[in-house]
């Protein structure tokens, strides 16, 4: 209070002084008089308070007078009466528990004897009572939020809506790192050159694909990858993406499970790489004639294209999906 006072005072000397220094003033006049205002009421109030504590203080002493001239000492009365009364937590527990106090067991003793083991009558403790009725009020709530309202969400819904989460998090986990320029850029997925990453690719296949593709790639288990025929596309976006997503039903492992994007490029740089080296054993040719990226060509003039040689792996995950940067 006195601070509050004092730095009023302060105020108000600074908005005394400011007009005589000619330069705009730091509070408006409406603002001092609110001030001068509060800080009135709340001296106003410091006097009331303080009277009446004065009359209070004044009555208990007249008060006290009052019994002495007729030979009473209420002090020692007020706590006579205090001592006789139980304490708040010692009604509480009374009023919890409902047991009948040790002197009156007798009143609800039942006249069985059980070799020297006598039953109580009690009435069942309060706070266990509460508690199931506090269970049949919940499960009521339960019911209606869950099962009737439908305002509450199943595990099942509950799942879903975690699962959806995470999906838009991943998404925009890629993004922000194709953004940053760290993540694999599906627009820009281009078949790599460098000695360092075609050597790499072709350990990468030495180790996880030949034992399908054959060593040269010529092909076993899988089909043949040095020849112009392709089952599902010879474009480098179609070789990465059957690489990335498999063909599960036919054996080809999705590898995006064990290899990341950048070693998926890898390996299919390096698979390009084979392209017409008529390696020994070769498989015979699989799928749709592909006519090089350079030559512009469509996929045309199969000669035994199977019935399901136009279609291309569709991208399923977000990785192939993903555009990444509007780069
Ligand atoms: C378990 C055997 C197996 C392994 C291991 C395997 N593949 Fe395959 N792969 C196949 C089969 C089978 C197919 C043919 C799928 C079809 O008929 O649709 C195939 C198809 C492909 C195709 C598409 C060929 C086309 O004609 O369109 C490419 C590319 C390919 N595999 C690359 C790889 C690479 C790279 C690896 C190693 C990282 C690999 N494969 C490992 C079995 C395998």
């Amino acid at each position: 209070m006195l601070l509050f006072m004092s730095s009023s005072a302060v105020a108000q000397q600074a908005a005394a002084t400011a007009p005589a220094a000619g330069s705009a003033p730091m509070l408006s006049s409406e603002k001092i008089a609110l001030i001068v205002l509060v800080v009135a009421a709340a001296a106003i109030l410091l006097v009331l308070v303080t009277l009446l504590r004065i009359i209070k203080l004044l009555s208990n002493e007249l008060h006290k007078m009052y019994f002495a001239e007729r030979g009473i000492d209420i002090e020692t009365v007020e706590k006579q009466i205090a001592a006789t009364q139980k304490s708040g937590w010692q009604k509480l527990m009374d009023a919890l528990t409902d047991a009948v106090p040790v002197e009156r067991e007798k009143d609800v003793l039942l006249d069985h004897n059980y070799d020297g083991i006598k039953e109580l009558d009690n009435s069942l403790p309060p706070w266990w009572v509460y508690m199931f009725y506090l269970t049949i009020f919940f499960a009521a709530v339960y019911l209606l939020h869950y099962h009737v309202l439908g305002t509450g969400k199943l595990s099942a819904a509950e799942y879903q809506t975690e699962m959806e989460n995470a999906r838009i998090a991943k998404i925009a986990h890629e993004q922000a790192l194709a953004a940053k320029g760290m993540g694999f850029d599906m627009a820009k997925l281009a078949p790599l050159t460098d000695a360092a990453s075609l050597e790499s690719g072709k350990n990468i296949f030495v180790t996880n694909c030949a034992s399908c593709h054959g060593n040269k790639g010529e092909g076993g288990v899988g089909p043949n990858l040095t020849d112009k025929f392709w089952i599902h596309g010879g474009d480098f976006k179609s070789v990465f993406n059957t690489i990335n997503n498999g063909v599960l039903d036919k054996g080809m492992i999705a590898w995006k499970a064990m290899l990341k994007p950048q070693k998926i490029q890898e390996v299919a740089s390096y698979i390009k790489t084979l392209q017409g080296t008529n390696p020994p054993n070769a498989k015979s040719p699989q799928g749709t004639e592909y006519k090089s990226e350079q030559t512009g060509a469509a996929a045309a003039g199969s000669t035994n294209a199977p019935a399901d040689s136009t279609k291309t792996t569709a991208p399923k995950d977000s990785t192939a999906n993903q555009t990444g940067a509007k780069k």
